[in-house]
């Protein structure tokens, strides 16, 4: 662990401080709590009594914007009385068991109306890595194959068969799964070639298909893919790589699982990412901001795929808790709600008013090097230098972090890679709010360490 990383909130000068009550219950807490933790909530040391849409009210009484909605989970934010009264409602009559209900088959139908192209058929899980490890299965089932490729920078969960496509997550886990081979994402303003994007011909792609001719065994059952990039810094790859992705897949007879876990059910301005470059993968991943808050997760994939043995079985691709009666109140009601409000289209909108805001403040300061995203999906990225684009250091970006906290903004400003994803029911005057606060604590945090 390096020393910026050690720094806690007592020993850094203008921290931030908990209030007390907060402060109490998160140190007990930690005598007994495992470690490892969200960062955010290890770095606030707060103890969130209640929320109201995109606010938080802490223990103590403070209440903050939530401008990450627990990464992406809460699209309707919180205490959305439709959401609590269906889940109570719920609960009250049966909560357990895989039969069918009306919520499941409701919502079943409507995601066979809302999903790409001819993806018609869901299948429930508990969390986005069990969603993955499933879709994994589905497409060795579908293809007979066995290889699977990930990206650079890919994030799907921390288990077995996709930590060996993760970055740090894999040091010291090994052996890994055998036959999964780990490729380049076009990550342009970082790019691992070091190429500019006006003149590189999407060189990454070509780079992919001959890295896989000399890797691969030749037995490939999928590509699994972030449309965009959420844990890597909400990284939008440029027009035409997703495309190249789903012919080099083509080419070897694989599937494309497109992981939607932070991008679908409107986060990015449409229902699913992939819908910005019209592209249907073979199978897509979907979780948090599908249940708000309940552990759902799901795969979506068509006829043709999600009948393919030994997944199709009787109890082939079930689970204990996958679409029990209260996931399927969850998401049923997430999902109803997220159309009826529009919040598709707000996340666009709103979205694209944030980003003006943001690239505002990047001309304001130099070391706001990169403003990216699409709809409430928003990556910005701190460098020491516009020219080298080294990122800035963590004990910088620790302190606007614990900046915006003591001005009441929850936000993951705690790296040199911004995530903003606040619920997709945040106002236009809590973003304004919230983005003022960043903007002032950009300024605090220039003045303090002598950025230029
Ligand atoms: C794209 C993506 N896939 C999968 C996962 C894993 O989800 P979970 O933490 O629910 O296992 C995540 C979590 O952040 C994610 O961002």
């Amino acid at each position: 662990m390096k020393t910026t990383e050690k720094i806690s909130n007592h020993q850094q000068k203008n921290a931030f401080e908990a209030g007390p009550k907060s402060k109490a219950i998160f140190k007990d807490e930690q005598k007994y709590i495992a470690p490892g933790v969200q960062s955010i909530a290890l770095f606030s040391e707060l103890v969130m009594e209640k929320g109201e849409g995109a606010t938080f009210i802490d223990a103590d009484g403070n209440k903050y914007i939530d401008m990450y909605a627990g990464v992406g989970v809460a699209s309707l934010g919180h205490g959305h009385p439709k959401y609590a009264k269906a889940i109570s409602d719920q609960v009250a009559k049966i909560n357990t068991g895989s039969f069918t209900t009306k919520h499941r088959r409701d919502y079943c139908k409507t995601i066979s109306e809302v999903a790409p192209g001819n993806l018609n058929r869901i299948q429930l899980y508990s969390s986005g890595a069990e969603a993955v490890e499933a879709a994994i299965r589905l497409a060795k089932s579908y293809t007979k194959n066995n290889e699977i490729v990930g990206f650079w920078g890919g994030f799907h969960g921390k288990t077995g068969s996709v930590i060996g496509l993760l970055d740090t997550f894999k040091r010291e886990m090994g052996p890994i799964m055998s036959g999964v081979h780990s490729v380049p994402y076009a990550y342009c303003y970082q790019c691992p070639f070091k190429m500019k994007l006006s003149n590189c011909n999407l060189f990454c792609a070509d780079y992919i298909k001959k890295a896989l001719k000399q890797a691969s065994a030749g037995r490939i059952a999928a590509f699994l893919i972030e449309p965009i990039q959420g844990t890597n810094g909400n990284v939008v790859p440029p027009p035409g790589f997703l495309k190249a992705v789903w012919e080099i897949a083509k080419e070897e007879g694989a599937l494309i699982i497109a992981d939607e876990m932070i991008s679908g059910f409107g986060r990015t301005g449409k229902m699913f990412a992939v819908e910005h470059e019209d592209l249907i993968p073979d199978i897509i991943t979907v979780g948090k901001g599908m249940g708000n808050g309940f552990p759902v997760s799901g795969l979506i994939s068509s006829d043709e795929i999600i009948n393919a043995k030994p997944f199709s079985n009787p109890s082939g691709s079930s689970s204990s808790y996958g679409g029990n009666p209260l996931a399927a109140a969850a998401t049923n009601t997430t999902l109803n709600t997220i159309i009826e409000d529009k919040l598709v289209e707000h996340s666009k909108t709103l979205g694209e008013f944030m980003m003006n805001k943001l690239r505002t403040m990047q001309e304001k300061y130099r070391f706001i090097g990169d403003v990216r995203g699409r709809g409430m999906m928003i990556g910005v990225e701190l460098v020491k230098d516009r020219e080298t684009r080294e990122n800035l250091d963590k004990h910088i970006t620790r302190a606007l972090f614990d900046e915006c906290l003591k001005r009441g903004v929850m936000s993951m400003c705690y790296s040199h890679s911004i995530r903003i994803n606040p619920p997709l029911v945040i106002t236009k005057e809590q973003a304004e709010e919230a983005l003022d606060i960043l903007d002032e604590s950009f300024g605090i945090i220039a003045k303090r360490f002598n950025l230029n």
